[in-house]
């Protein structure tokens, strides 16, 4: 028994049992960027056409999360730490039974996406930096959330009171303001067939 009394339990079915019956490997997808940089929009595009192609997909985004599990964390450094731990912990949970999970979190910070990625094999998790300039986030302000932060009614507002580390070596760049969400769904599936996590590209055409 180990010091914490904690005993790890196993399961008698193995992931590659799971990934052999589902014809696909399991895998974290980490979306991170500003926000209304389009994580959430290109997220849930891309996880419906997952979903059709008969993938096992889950969408695990910010907002959604901070209203149940995180409930109560609040913007400050050392809670968006907490948040992205949780979330990553999650998404580890999906990912040992099977599915591809998209993460969307600002996830300001490269220490804490590199705790998230160090919790799965390296061949299983891909960051995608959703790139858009902060300008153009104001500009867009789809919550309209930009507008309060510049007149100092939210603090700590990522890329305008609290900081956002752009990512180092991710293993995708989609900059939101010169690519189509139909665009982005397809250079994220041409990726996971590349890296071997599904067997079929499910975009050819346009549509
Ligand atoms: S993270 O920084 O901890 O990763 P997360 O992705 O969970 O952030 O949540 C970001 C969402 O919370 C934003 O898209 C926005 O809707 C909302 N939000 C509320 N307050 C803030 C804030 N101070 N900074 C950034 N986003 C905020």
């Amino acid at each position: 028994m180990s010091a914490n009394n904690l005993t790890p339990q196993s399961s008698k079915i193995s992931l590659a049992d799971i990934e052999t019956r589902n014809k696909h490997k399991g895998a974290i997808i980490w979306f991170t960027g500003l926000s209304g940089s389009g994580k959430s929009t290109i997220a849930t595009e891309t996880e419906l056409k997952l979903f059709e192609k008969g993938i096992n997909v889950y969408v695990l985004d910010g907002d959604n999360l901070r209203m149940g599990l995180n409930k109560g964390l609040t913007f400050s450094d050392d809670d968006r730490k907490e948040n992205i731990r949780r979330a990553a912990e999650v998404a580890k949970l999906f990912y040992q039974a099977g599915f591809v999970v998209i993460c969307g979190f600002i996830s300001p910070f490269n220490a804490d996406r590199e705790e998230a990625k160090a919790l799965v094999p390296a061949d299983r998790f891909f960051e995608v930096f959703i790139k858009c300039s902060i300008e153009e986030c104001i500009k867009r302000d789809p919550k309209n959330l930009y507008k309060k932060a510049i007149g100092n009614r939210i603090p700590n507002f990522t890329g305008i009171s609290s900081p956002y580390e752009v990512p180092v070596n991710p293993e995708l760049i989609i900059n939101t303001e010169t690519t189509p969400v139909i665009d982005a769904v397809k250079l994220i599936t041409d990726m996971l067939y590349l890296k071997g996590i599904i067997n079929d590209t499910p975009i050819t055409g346009k549509t």
